[in-house]
C-alpha cells in the first residue's frame, strides 16, 4: 500500500527522504513523488513519476530544479482512485501551489467535498481523493497550518495518515491520522521524519512516536508537538533486519529464517517439564479465558489461513468451540455473541483494514478482543484489550512466509495454554510442549535437505499454467496456503487449495496430464484417506507432488515427485509441510521472471477495505 515519508531537521539533502522511501518500497506501489520546499527561492518544488523510485530518482537528476530544503514530502502511491499517472502520484496540491501533502488510506466523501469545492472555484488537477485534501485545507488556511489541517480534518471520512508543508507556513510539518499508521521518528542529532511504517525509520531514529487516531502532530526541525502528550518508544527494529544478508531476495531469505522465527516466537514461553505455555500478554485475562467457550479467530489471506489451523488444534486438544472467519466477510456479520465469547484477530502488520473494522466492531458489542500481531504498537495491538507478540522483526517480502510460520506457532501455544487451563492433560501438555521445541531443528532440516529438490520440481512444472492443492484436515488450510502462493509469487500461474475430500465434488474435472497436483499427504490420522484421493488422481493422469514423512517410500508408487518432512505431532504437521510450499512457490516465481519480493498489484499491508 502507499507509503509516506516526511522529513524536517537541519539537512537539505533531498535523499534523506529518497533512501527512507525506499525501505516502504516492499509494501507494493505504482508511483512515487517527492515535494521539497527551497528556503532560498520561497517555493515548494515537487516531482511525481508513475513506476518504480528509480524513475523518480532519475528525473531528479534530469531536473533543473532546485530540490534542495529541509523540510520535504515522499510518496509512493498504490493507485486506488484514478490510473497509475504523473499526475495521480502524490504530493498534493492546492490551486495556489502553497499547501502540499502526502496521503495513505481512502476520503470515502471526496465525491460530495470535490463537487462543493469545485462549486467554491478550486481547480482540480487529479483524479485521485486525496486531492480534496489539499484544497480544503488551503479553504481553512490564514496563515497557521495546523489549525487549517484540525478545520479540514472535521469534514473528512474516511481513513488517512496525513502528512503535510505550506510555502506560507515554513519551517513546519504537520501530520495527522485516522484508522492508517503514522509514527515520528526522532533523531538523536537531527530532526524529525514522519512515516507510514516504522521500518523506513531505522537509519534516521531511535526513538519514535506511534500517533493515535485523531492526533495531529505539529514538528519544526528542532521542536515537536501533539495535542496529547506522549511518552517516546525504543525502535526495536535494527537496519540489518531489513537487509537481504546476501541473499537475492528478501522472500528466499525469510523463509531460510523460518526456523529461527519459531525460535523467536517460542522463546521464554514453554514450560516443557510442566507442560505449559507461558504467555505474559494474556496475562490480564488468565480468568476471562478460563471462563471462555467460544472463540472466533478472524484474519485475512496468509494469517487466515492460520486460523483454520488453529481452529482445528483449540477444538481438538483445548475443546473450546472455535468459529474462523475472513475479516472482510465477518465485519458484515451479525455473529451470535454471548458473554463466553472472545475473538482473536491474526495479523502481522496489525493494519489489516477488514480484520480491524471486524475488531473495533466486536469491542463495540463488548466482546474481549485479542491480537497475534507482529507489528508492535500497530492499530490491532492498540485496539485489542490483550494479544501476543510474534517477535519475528520485520518482514519484508511482500508474501507473508516468516510470519505465517511464527502465526501457527502462536496457535499451538495458546492451545497448550488454554488447553492447560481445561482438560488438556499433563502428559499431552508434556508432548504438544517438547514438539514444539523440536520444530525449528525440523524446519532447518527440511529447508537444508529439501531445498535442492523443490528447485528441481519447481524447473520440471514451471511450464503448468494450472496446479490443484489437496490436503485433509490440519493440512487443508496449508493446501490453501501453498496454492495462494503460488499464484501471488509465480503468476500467472492459476493454482486452487481445497479439502482432498473436497476434490470429487468438483475440481476432479480437472485431474488430467496437464494439471498438476499437490497433494499434502504426512503420515497421520487422515493419512489413508488421502491416499485414496491420490489414487484418485492418478487414475486421471495428472502428475502428483506428494509432501509426506521421511521413510514412507511406498508413496512413490503414485507420486511422480516427492518432498519428505520430518515426524512430529499431527497438529504440528502444518509447519514442516509449509516450508517447501513457500520454497516452491519462490523458486516458481523466479523461473517466471516475477518480481517475487514485490508481486504486481499486491501491497504488504492492506490498510484499505
Ligand atoms: C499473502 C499475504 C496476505 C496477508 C494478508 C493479511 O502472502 O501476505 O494474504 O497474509 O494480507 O495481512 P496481515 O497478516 O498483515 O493482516
Amino acid at each position: 500500500m502507499c507509503g509516506i515519508i516526511g522529513y524536517i531537521g537541519k539537512q537539505k539533502d533531498i535523499n534523506i527522504g529518497i533512501s527512507a522511501l525506499r525501505k516502504l518500497e516492499y509494501r507494493g506501489y505504482d508511483s512515487a513523488g517527492l515535494a521539497v520546499f527551497n528556503s532560498d527561492q520561497k517555493e515548494i518544488l515537487c516531482l511525481k513519476k508513475a513506476g518504480r523510485i528509480d524513475n523518480l530518482e532519475k528525473e531528479v537528476l534530469c531536473s533543473n530544479l532546485a530540490l534542495q530544503g529541509n523540510t520535504s514530502l515522499f510518496h509512493t502511491r498504490w493507485a486506488t482512485h484514478g490510473g497509475v499517472t504523473d499526475g495521480n502520484a502524490h504530493p498534493h496540491f492546492d490551486c495556489k501551489k502553497n499547501i502540499y501533502l502526502v496521503h495513505n488510506g481512502i476520503i470515502e466523501n471526496y465525491r460530495e467535498l470535490k463537487d462543493s469545492l469545485e462549486k467554491e472555484g478550486h481547480v482540480f488537477t487529479s483524479q485521485t481523493d486525496t486531492e480534496v485534501a489539499s484544497h480544503l485545507i488551503e479553504k481553512f488556511f490564514k496563515g497557521n497550518l495546523e489549525n487549517a489541517v484540525r478545520e479540514a480534518l472535521k469534514h473528512i471520512k474516511g481513513a488517512y495518515a496525513l502528512a503535510v508543508m505550506a510555502k506560507e507556513d515554513p519551517n513546519k510539518l504537520v501530520a495527522a491520522r485516522l484508522s492508517s499508521p503514522l509514527v515520528i521518528g526522532i533523531s538523536e542529532t537531527d530532526g524529525y521524519m514522519v512515516a507510514s511504517d516504522a521500518t523506513a525509520l531505522v537509519s534516521y531514529a531511535k526513538k519514535i512516536i506511534n500517533l493515535d487516531d485523531n492526533e495531529i502532530a505539529v514538528m519544526s526541525p528542532s521542536d515537536f508537538f501533539i495535542l496529547k502528550e506522549k511518552q517516546p518508544e525504543i525502535l526495536e527494529t535494527k537496519s540489518e533486519d531489513i537487509q537481504k544478508g546476501g541473499y537475492p531476495h528478501f522472500m528466499l531469505k525469510e523463509i531460510m529464517e523460518e526456523p529461527e522465527a519459531i525460535e523467536n516466537s517460542i522463546k521464554g514461553r514453554l514450560i516443557p517439564e510442566e507442560g505449559l505455555a507461558r504467555l505474559g500478554g494474556l496475562q490480564n485475562v488468565t480468568e476471562e479465558l478460563r471462563k471462555m467457550k467460544r472463540l472466533l479467530l478472524v484474519a485475512c489471506g496468509t494469517a487466515s489461513y492460520a486460523t483454520l489451523v488453529g481452529r482445528y488444534m483449540l477444538e481438538e486438544y483445548a475443546g473450546i468451540a472455535v468459529e474462523a472467519d475472513i475479516g472482510s466477510e465477518f465485519r458484515y456479520r451479525k455473529p451470535v455473541i454471548d458473554e463466553g465469547t472472545a475473538m482473536l484477530c491474526v495479523s502481522q502488520s496489525g493494519e489489516t483494514a477488514d480484520t480491524l473494522a471486524a475488531l473495533k466492531e466486536m469491542k463495540r458489542k463488548g466482546m474481549l478482543t485479542l491480537g497475534v500481531v507482529n507489528a508492535v504498537g500497530s492499530s490491532i495491538t492498540r485496539e485489542t484489550t490483550a494479544g501476543i507478540y510474534n517477535h519475528i522483526g520485520p518482514e519484508i517480502g511482500v508474501g507473508a512466509t516468516k510470519s505465517f510460520i511464527s502465526q501457527l506457532t502462536i496457535m499451538a501455544l495458546l492451545t497448550l495454554f488454554l488447553g492447560r487451563q481445561r482438560n488438556l492433560s499433563l502428559i499431552k501438555g508434556q508432548r504438544i510442549a517438547q514438539d514444539i521445541q523440536g520444530l525449528p531443528d525440523k524446519v532447518r532440516a527440511v529447508l537444508a535437505t529439501q531445498n535442492a529438490k523443490v528447485k528441481e520440481i519447481a524447473e520440471k512444472y514451471a511450464h503448468f499454467n494450472n496446479f490443484i492443492f489437496l490436503g485433509r484436515k490440519y493440512n487443508y488450510p496449508i493446501a490453501m496456503e501453498g496454492a495462494l502462493k503460488l499464484k501471488e509469487i509465480a503468476y500467472p500461474t492459476h493454482a486452487e487449495g481445497y479439502a482432498a475430500g473436497e476434490m470429487k465434488h468438483g475440481p476432479i474435472a480437472l485431474a488430467d496430464e496437464n494439471c498438476p497436483f499437490i497433494i499434502i499427504a504426512p503420515v497421520d490420522s487422515v493419512y489413508e484417506k488421502v491416499i485414496s484421493n491420490m489414487q484418485e488422481v492418478k487414475a486421471r493422469k495428472a502428475p502428483i507432488i506428494a509432501i509426506t514423512t521421511e521413510g514412507n517410500e511406498a508413496i512413490k508408487e503414485l507420486a511422480d515427485d516427492v518432498i519428505y518432512i520430518p515426524k512430529t505431532s499431527e497438529m504440528l504437521t502444518p509447519i514442516l509441510t509449509t516450508a517447501p510450499l513457500h520454497l516452491l512457490a519462490y523458486h516458481m516465481g523466479v523461473l517466471k521472471g516475477c518480481d517475487v519480493d514485490k508481486p504486481r498489484n499486491l501491497a504488504k499491508s492492506v490498510t484499505v477495505e
